[in-house]
């Protein structure tokens, strides 16, 4: 798995703040339609950028819970969501949320379940923390929507299957509606988010993966260095040639609880 270590945390900072990762970030506040007063989960919270805003959105009458294992990610999210008394950033996991039963009206999750092992059990773990018609809301990509030009595109395969491996579900989104339905909610919405770059910016969702993709290939020796290298240079030249194209597609699975679980 992919370590949000003080460096990756610091390019999720820039980039997460960008135009791409905002939109994704948006699509999920605007379907799970937070309104003041509102307690809401953010399962997987990270640097606490929605967080923040749904605890804008909820205001004092509301509250919000972060809640993140990664003690590198929940510290920016700690700082960032300070001013607001009513958030609580805690450290747990999908699979246990340190929460009452019953004690959420709605539950977010922004590009985590493809880390995630048991995703059923998480799903099991957001219906045991949601009010009866609580909204479930979970964002991801699927790694089949990539469109990356490159003029080596079995290089190129090479580079994503590597990257491949850190992900528990490469395709995650595809797999939830059914996991949701099985698990007491029934399926509301899909919600498509394009994300296209054809320049190389460097708060860019394009020049993050490239960046992490980089430097994932080489520590875990998926790869020759000098070929993850020649990879990296040819992107760059191809951003500087005008060439630069990638795209993927995240999906915005929503749902509303309609039943408890037997035990
Ligand atoms: C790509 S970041 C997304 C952060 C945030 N949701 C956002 O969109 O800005 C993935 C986050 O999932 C967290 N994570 C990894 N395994 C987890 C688990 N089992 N339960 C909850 N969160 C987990 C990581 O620590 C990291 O903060």
């Amino acid at each position: 798995m992919l370590q949000f270590d003080d460096e990756t945390t610091r390019l999720l900072e820039i980039v997460y703040q960008g135009a791409d990762v905002t939109r994704r970030r948006q699509a999920s506040f605007d379907a799970l339609r937070p309104i003041s007063g509102d307690i809401i989960v953010d399962i997987g919270c990270g640097n606490g950028l929605l967080t923040a805003e749904l605890a804008r959105a909820v205001g004092s009458t509301g509250k919000v819970v972060g809640i993140d294992p990664s003690d590198t990610m929940t510290k920016p999210a700690i700082d960032r969501c300070g001013e607001f008394e009513w958030v609580s950033i805690l450290k747990g996991t999908a699979g246990e949320l340190p929460l009452d039963s019953a004690s959420a009206e709605k539950a977010v999750s922004v590009q985590v379940f493809e880390y995630l092992d048991d995703v059923p059990g998480a799903i099991r773990e957001a219906n045991r923390v949601l009010k009866p018609g609580g909204k479930l809301v979970i964002g991801d990509i699927h790694l089949d929507s990539l469109v990356w030009f490159s003029d080596d595109p079995e290089r190129m395969d090479r580079m994503i299957n590597a990257w491949d491996s850190h992900f528990s579900e490469r395709g995650v989104s595809a797999l939830l509606p059914p996991i949701m339905r099985e698990n007491g909610f029934i399926v509301d919405d899909i919600r498509p988010v394009v994300i296209v770059d054809f320049t190389l910016k460097p708060d860019g969702l394009a020049f993050m993966m490239m960046q992490l993709m980089h430097r994932y290939a080489i520590k875990n020796q998926f790869l020759p260095e000098e070929e993850v290298q020649a990879w990296l240079k040819e992107q760059q030249s191809l951003a500087i040639a005008g060439r630069f194209f990638y795209s993927i597609t995240h999906f915005v699975v929503c749902g509303t609880k309609v039943s408890e679980l037997l035990k």
